[in-house]
């Protein structure tokens, strides 16, 4: 979270908080063991999903460590928090503190009691998938903990990384798909284990993932914020057990609009049932007991941290980026010519419709790419151009074709997927 709204809201909270505990708690609350359960007895569980590997990400995982810490502090148990990190960050040697994660420069380790369900190459979209539908027998390695929800029962699913245009990152390929996911959510509804999910996704382009295929009866709401420099939920300083799903989109969409003086592009969406979102936020993320004097709200944003933090996003595959971008433009040249080509690759689709049409030949077409001109890495989540290629109707021969045109020499490319795996 925020240092400024960490240090100046938390703390003295906490203190607070600390004292109440000490003295003044009815001794009949046996707490926690009373928090863990929301009030209609349902079971609240969460899936936390850091995308991403490298010291260069470090804010995919310690987002994912600190939200841990909020859900246990609110009451979950570890039984019920499923947890998705690569786990390179704590002993990375490039860690000054070594074992140690946090999520603000002033702020206390969050890594500490973790739950290492799925770490390395564990850390798969196919192990999401099945951790999701709560598929034991599908889950390949890892704790095999899975989301073994009740018909009553309510699910969070949180996730940080980088995103590409109907594309979430994975740190093994290949990447997550749209439309994949979206079939995964369609398939836990149908299995009838969830009352209702709220899924928070941050990460560059995440609305694409939604756009136009997350339908609205599905009991799922989902919340997008793109660009995010920042965890944009979860601070100890809220109080969860007032604030709702709503207020708390509400203040990441401020937050965010306000960072937007400095980045433009990044937008908060929300997709599914928003009638959810009026529900109140323990009912996911459960309540911790020392922020029950809290406001319901507390949202400052320093933006000088943030800016700060923008050093974290370093690309591993900077150098990459180039060739993968010189490619693709020579691809968009040789199929639309040098005068369309440009505006095609880039063109975005109006509201509510779909990245993609047919995701199938998405998929192909990043295949044949990463064949011919090598691994797209996360800095070449070029998708929007392959997905415009595909939607402009252009059969697989010519795009084959354009590949190999655009990058004839495959061993310069010292990028291979046959190496890194696929993305798509
Ligand atoms: C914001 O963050 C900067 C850099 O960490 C810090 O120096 C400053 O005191 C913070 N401002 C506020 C208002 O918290
Ligand atoms: C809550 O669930 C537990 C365990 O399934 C059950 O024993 C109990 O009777 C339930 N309580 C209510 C109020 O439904
Ligand atoms: C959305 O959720 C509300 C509250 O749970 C429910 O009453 C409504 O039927 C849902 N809408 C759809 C389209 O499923």
């Amino acid at each position: 979270m925020i240092l400024g709204l960490c240090v100046m809201v938390a703390l003295p909270f906490a203190a607070a908080g600390g004292g109440r505990r000490g003295g003044t708690w009815d001794p009949i609350i046996r707490w926690p063991l009373d928090r863990r359960e929301t009030e209609d007895n349902s079971t609240r569980w969460a899936v936390l999903v850091a995308g991403s590997n490298g010291f260069g990400n470090y804010r995919h995982q310690a987002d994912v460590c600190h939200a841990y810490q909020i859900l246990k502090k609110g009451g979950l148990r570890d039984e019920n928090i499923i947890v998705f990190m690569y786990d390179d960050i704590a002993m990375n040697e490039l860690n000054p503190r070594k074992g140690v994660i946090i999520n603000h420069p002033t702020g206390g380790d969050v890594y500490a009691g973790v739950p290492k369900d799925y770490t390395g190459e564990q850390v798969t979209a196919e192990n999401l998938y099945a951790v999701i539908l709560g598929d034991k027998s599908a889950v390949k390695g890892g704790s095999g903990k899975v989301v073994d929800s009740k018909p009553n029962d309510r699910i969070f699913i949180y996730y940080s990384d980088h995103g590409g245009p109907g594309v979430l990152g994975m740190p093994n390929m290949p990447y997550l798909y749209a439309n994949d996911f979206i079939e995964v959510l369609k398939k836990k509804h149908a299995s009838g284990t969830y009352k209702e999910m709220v899924i928070y996704v941050e990460a560059c382009e995440s609305g694409s993932v939604f756009e136009g295929l997350m339908p609205d009866d599905l009991d799922i709401y989902v919340t997008t914020a793109s660009n995010a420099e920042e965890s944009s939920w979860g601070t100890e300083s809220h109080n969860l057990k007032r604030e709702t799903v709503e207020q708390q989109y509400q203040q990441v969409k401020d937050r965010t609009s306000n960072f937007n003086t400095y980045n433009a592009g990044s937008h908060v969406m929300e997709y599914g049932n928003k009638s959810i979102k009026s529900e109140k936020l323990c009912l996911y993320q459960g309540f911790d007991p020392a922020t029950e004097n809290m406001p319901p709200n507390g949202n400052h944003l320093n933006i000088t941290w943030m800016l700060s933090t923008r050093g974290m996003r370093i690309f591993s595959s900077y150098g990459k980026g180039k060739h993968v971008d010189d490619s693709i433009d020579i691809i968009g040249v040789l199929l639309f010519g040098p005068e369309n080509g440009p505006s095609m690759l880039k063109s975005i689709r109006d509201r509510g419709l779909p990245l993609a049409d047919d995701w199938d030949c998405l998929k192909s077409m990043v295949r044949l790419f990463e064949a011919h001109c090598g691994s797209l890495t996360q800095y070449g989540m070029k998708h929007r151009a392959f997905a415009n290629i595909c939607n402009s109707g252009v059969s697989s021969a010519d795009i084959e074709d354009a590949c190999m045109a655009a990058c004839p020499r495959q061993e310069s490319i010292g990028w291979s997927p046959l190496i890194t795996g696929y993305s798509a």
